[in-house]
C-alpha cells in the first residue's frame, strides 16, 4: 500500500484517484472547489461516468479514498503525488499550464522528501523539466504518465489499459511509479519522459485522424454507390488496421481531441514542423460537421416554409455513456443550424442531469420527452449514439412528425425497419 495524493477531481483525478484506492493505496484526492470535495465526501459525484459513484463509495467507505479542500492539504505524507489538472488550450492554440504551475509552485515546499511527482495532464513537450524547475528541488522526482482513459469507458480503461507509459529521466523512479500498478497485467512502457508526452499527444492525434479518414471513406461512400458498414468490416480485419475507431459519425469532439489536436500543430509549429496532415484532418472534422448540416437540411423543406424550420435533435453529450457537453459535435451542428435560422428542439437522456450549462445555446429548446419535441418536427437528427435510442417507439416518433424523416449521424439505428414502416431515412456514408 502506498500514500498517494491526487491533485484535481475531474474525470482524469477523480478515476485515478478512484481505481487506485481500489486497488489497495492509501489515497487522498485534493481539489480547490470545496463545494465538490463536500460532494464527493458524501458519495456523490459531480459527473456521471458509468460505474465510478460504486468505486468512490465503497473506497470512502474502506477509508483508502478521502477528499480534502486544495492541494497541500491532499499531499501530506504522500509518497506520490498525481497532477490531473485542466491544461485548456489558449486563444493562439497553445497550451495553458497555468493551472499546473500554480499548483506546483503551492506544492514544492511542502513536499515530503523523495516524494515523486506524477503528471497524468496532457502537456506540451518539455513540461515535465518545467516542473522540476518550478518545483526546484533536488530530492524530488517528476515523471510523466499520461492517461489513455476515455470517457464513458473510464474505469474499464483504467483498470485494462493497453499500455502504462512512463517517462523518467531516472529508471529507478520509474520502477517506483510502475510499483503502483503491479496488479495491472499490461505492456510497461518506460521512456525519456518528452517521449511520454509526445505518446499522449501522438495517440489522440492518430486516432482523430483515423476518424477524419473514415468519415472521408463515408463520404465517398454515398457518391459510388457502396456502403461504409461493408467497407470497414472489410478493412478491419487487416490486423494493421483493426476495427477500433472505425465509425464514421458526425465529426469527433469531446475535451480531448479537438484540444489535443490544436495543441500538436500548435507544438509542431513552434518546432519548425507544418504538420499538413494533421491540419487536414481538422479541417475534414469540420467540413464533417457541415456535411451534416447540410443533410438535416435538405430534409428540413427550409426553402418552402416563411416559417424557420423545426427540427428534433435526440443527443447532446459529445458521445453516449457521458454528462460531458465539451466541444460536443451535436453542440456545434445545432449551433450552425440555428444560425441558419432552424428553430432546434432538442432531447438527451442525460439531460435531467445537466446543469444549466452556458454551453448549450441560448435559443436551443430542451426537454424531457423525447417524443414531444418531434412533435410537427420537419425532420429528426441523431447526433448521440445512445444505445437506448433504439429501443424507442418509432411509430409514435414517425406520427409526431410533420414528414417522418431521420437523419441518423451515428448510423445507430436499422434503415431496414425504418424504411418499412415509412421513414425516409439518411445515414452516414450508408446505401
Ligand atoms: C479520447 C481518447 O480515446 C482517450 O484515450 C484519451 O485519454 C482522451 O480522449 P474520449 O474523448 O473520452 O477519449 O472519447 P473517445 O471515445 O475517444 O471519442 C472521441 C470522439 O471520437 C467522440 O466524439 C466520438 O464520438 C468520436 N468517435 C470515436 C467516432 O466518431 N468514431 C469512432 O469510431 C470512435
Amino acid at each position: 500500500m502506498k500514500k498517494i495524493a491526487i491533485i484535481g477531481t475531474g474525470y482524469v483525478g477523480l478515476t485515478t484517484g478512484a481505481y487506485l484506492a481500489h486497488l489497495g493505496h492509501q489515497v487522498c484526492c485534493g481539489d480547490i472547489s470545496a463545494e465538490k470535495i463536500q460532494l464527493l465526501n458524501q458519495g456523490k459525484l459531480p459527473i456521471f461516468e458509468p460505474g465510478l459513484e460504486k468505486i468512490v463509495k465503497e473506497e470512502l467507505s474502506t477509508k483508502r479514498l478521502s477528499f480534502v479542500v486544495g492541494a497541500t492539504n491532499a499531499i501530506k505524507e504522500a509518497e506520490f503525488i498525481f497532477l490531473c489538472l485542466p491544461t485548456p488550450t489558449k486563444e493562439d492554440g497553445s497550451v495553458d499550464m497555468s493551472f499546473i504551475e500554480a499548483v506546483c509552485k503551492e506544492i514544492g515546499p511542502a513536499l515530503e522528501s523523495e516524494a515523486v511527482v506524477i503528471n497524468k495532464s496532457t502537456v506540451p513537450i518539455g513540461s515535465t523539466k518545467k516542473i522540476e524547475e518550478i518545483i526546484n528541488r533536488s530530492d524530488i522526482s517528476v515523471v510523466s504518465n499520461p492517461e489513455f482513459l476515455r470517457e464513458g469507458s473510464a474505469i474499464y480503461d483504467s483498470l485494462n489499459p493497453d499500455r502504462i507509459v512512463i517517462g523518467s529521466q531516472d529508471p529507478e523512479v520509474a520502477m517506483r511509479v510502475a510499483s503502483l500498478y503491479k496488479s495491472i497485467h499490461t505492456a510497461l512502457v518506460i521512456t525519456s519522459p518528452a517521449s511520454a508526452e509526445l505518446i499522449k499527444y501522438a495517440s489522440n492525434a492518430f486516432l482523430a485522424t483515423k476518424i477524419s479518414f473514415v468519415n472521408s471513406i463515408a463520404n465517398l461512400c454515398e457518391s459510388a454507390g457502396a456502403d461504409i458498414k461493408e467497407v470497414t468490416l472489410g478493412m478491419g480485419y487487416d490486423r494493421r488496421i483493426g476495427f477500433e475507431f472505425l465509425k464514421p459519425g458526425p465529426g469527433w469532439g469531446g475535451s480531448c481531441f479537438p484540444k489535443d489536436t490544436k495543441a500538436l500543430i500548435s507544438i509542431a509549429d513552434k518546432l519548425d514542423y507544418d504538420f499538413e496532415l494533421l491540419k487536414q484532418a481538422v479541417k475534414t472534422n469540420d467540413l464533417q460537421y457541415e456535411k451534416i448540416v447540410q443533410k438535416i437540411l435538405n430534409n428540413s423543406n427550409v426553402s418552402t416554409k416563411d416559417s424557420p424550420p423545426k427540427i428534433a435533435v435526440w443527443g447532446l453529450t459529445f458521445k453516449a455513456q457521458t454528462d460531458d457537453l465539451r466541444d460536443s459535435p451535436s453542440l456545434n451542428i445545432i449551433n450552425m443550424l440555428i444560425s441558419k435560422g432552424a428553430e432546434v428542439h432538442s432531447f438527451d437522456p442525460q439531460i435531467s442531469f445537466i446543469p444549466a450549462s452556458h454551453l448549450l445555446p441560448v435559443s436551443l429548446i430542451v426537454s424531457d420527452d423525447p417524443y414531444e419535441i418531434c412533435k410537427e418536427a420537419s425532420v429528426l437528427a441523431i447526433l448521440t449514439e445512445w444505445d437506448e435510442f433504439r429501443r424507442y417507439d418509432f411509430e409514435k416518433v414517425r406520427d409526431f412528425l410533420e414528414s417522418p424523416q431521420i437523419i441518423d449521424a451515428r448510423n445507430l439505428l436499422d434503415p431496414i425497419v425504418l424504411r418499412k414502416i415509412g421513414f425516409k431515412y439518411e445515414g452516414v456514408g450508408l446505401l
